[in-house]
């Protein structure tokens, strides 16, 4: 007699169903009966209540018809369509809520992606690390300096990153104070992209000559000078022939993502909105989960699963296909397309030896997902002096493979995720304008993770550029 052979999707459905069963109804407040990591330990119940109460009365940052939009490009790039750019700082700081620093980041994701844009001949979702990345995983709770030891800088929505007794304790009033500086953020962001800051007929906003990052080497910016001179002229010519699809270039999209880790924070804000069904956070486009907050039974996953955003989340060098089959069943139970985005960050050294096994087992299951690769946090190193730094080496080297494992697998690398800055820093190593170990110091600002600066992520883009262009 013959069996009917198990396809392993539907394998997968059964396990969900059964997953399903043994998880209890999901509300924005059922993550609080699990088991959060990186949790806060704040000291004044009443001052969380407090502010918690005045995030949920405060009106949302994003909506749900932005949000809706992102999920359906992230569909489209799933198919190929598009490419995701994804960038901004390891942590927001409240200081930066600056005009210079925000325009200076919005123009180094814009710049890149009319690179990649010219090279792949496809459109960028841009989504910046920004008006809300201000809340930190640590690997451990407390620093120690000078043996006096106090609570690790967790970002400023947690606590402050002056290593003082009362800068270090976490504060709950933060809360509010990151979400008004998200608002402040987001609100010149959109001021700039509706005054025409992104619109391609203002070459002044994005025109090299216009820029004084001296740094830049010369041959990357006569490269850039050459691709923004044809866009240009692509833009007479389709203007010349009177084509109307010209004017729908008045406007980039950009969108805003962070790492939804504070579950207070997130959801304060997570509610349901007329006429759409399910909960949305609304302070921000994409959340995602971290490498570290990701456990199957913990409240972050719980919390996430029932938010109708599409889903970050990072997926580092020890995760194991059944442990990812697992995860995608509980958050994306009915494979929507456009739900998932898998950010993997496995480092130079193990990506080959990590991500082909899950790249072959999601495909097998047929999940939808879309890939893209996040060349930092596995490429993190200390210098012997104990300066935080990244090489631009490791950062590429783990570009270059991650596109080549996704081609032998036959799956799509659909975009790229930084930590990277619009300002001269000098906090990762190497790139064209030569930053050894002996520079760091210069302009170390990042008060987390070394960032790209202006000139080396652009490079990047350049590099990937060549590496995808047709
Ligand atoms: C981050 O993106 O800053 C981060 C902490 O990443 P990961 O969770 O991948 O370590
Ligand atoms: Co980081």
């Amino acid at each position: 007699m013959n069996h009917p052979t198990t396809n392993p999707r539907d394998a997968a459905h059964d396990a969900d169903a059964q997953d399903a069963a043994k998880r209890a109804p999901w509300t924005p407040d059922s993550w609080k009966a699990k088991l959060a990591s990186q949790q806060v330990l704040y000291t004044d119940r009443e001052a969380v209540e407090r502010a918690v109460e005045k995030l949920r009365g405060f009106p949302p940052l994003v909506t749900s018809g932005e949000i809706t939009r992102l999920q359906t490009l992230i569909a489209e790039a799933q198919e190929g369509k598009r490419f995701v750019l994804q960038g901004g700082d390891c942590a927001e700081s409240l200081s930066d809520c600056t005009s210079d620093c925000i325009t200076n980041k919005l123009k180094i994701l814009l710049q890149m992606s009319l690179v990649l844009v010219h090279a792949m001949k496809k459109p960028v979702i841009r989504i910046g690390r920004f008006a809300g990345q201000y809340a930190k995983p640590r690997s451990s709770m407390t620093e120690t300096r000078d043996g006096v030891t106090l609570p690790s800088y967790f970002g400023d929505l947690v606590n402050g990153a002056d290593f003082e007794p009362g800068s270090r304790e976490p504060n709950p009033h933060l809360m509010v104070r990151a979400y008004q500086h998200a608002a402040v953020t987001l609100n010149f962001i959109r001021s700039l992209i509706d005054g025409g800051f992104a619109d391609l007929h203002h070459p002044e906003y994005w025109d090299l000559r216009f820029m004084e990052h001296a740094s830049l080497p010369p041959e990357l910016r006569a490269e850039y000078q050459r691709m923004a001179s044809q866009l240009a002229e692509a833009l007479r010519f389709m203007e010349a022939l009177g084509e109307t699809a010209v004017h729908e270039m008045n406007r980039v999209e950009f969108f805003t993502s962070h790492e939804a880790l504070n579950l207070l924070y997130e959801s304060a804000q997570t509610r349901t909105v007329p006429r759409r069904e399910g909960h949305y956070n609304l302070t921000t486009h994409l959340p995602w989960i971290g490498e570290r907050t990701r456990s199957l039974d913990g409240a972050h996953i719980e919390y996430a699963r029932g938010i109708r955003n599409p889903l970050g989340v990072k997926v580092g060098p020890k995760t194991t296909p059944e442990d990812l089959i697992a995860l995608l069943n509980t958050l994306n139970p009915a494979n929507e397309p456009g739900r998932i985005v898998l950010i993997h960050r496995m480092g130079a050294a193990n990506i080959r030896e990590g991500l082909p096994r899950l790249l072959d087992t999601v495909k097998k299951s047929n999940l939808r997902v879309l890939w893209i690769t996040d060349p930092m946090h596995g490429n993190t190193q200390s210098t012997a002096s104990g300066i935080k730094t990244r090489s631009f080496d490791h950062i590429l080297e783990e570009i270059n493979a991650a596109f080549d494992l996704h081609e032998q697998a036959g799956t799509i690398l659909g975009g790229v995720h930084f930590e990277l800055t619009g300002e001269d820093v000098t906090e990762c190593t190497g790139g064209g304008s030569g930053i050894t170990e002996d520079d760091l110091s210069r302009n170390y600002a990042s008060p987390c993770d070394p960032r790209l600066n202006y000139s080396q992520a652009l490079e990047l883009a350049f590099l990937i550029a060549r590496r995808t262009g047709q």
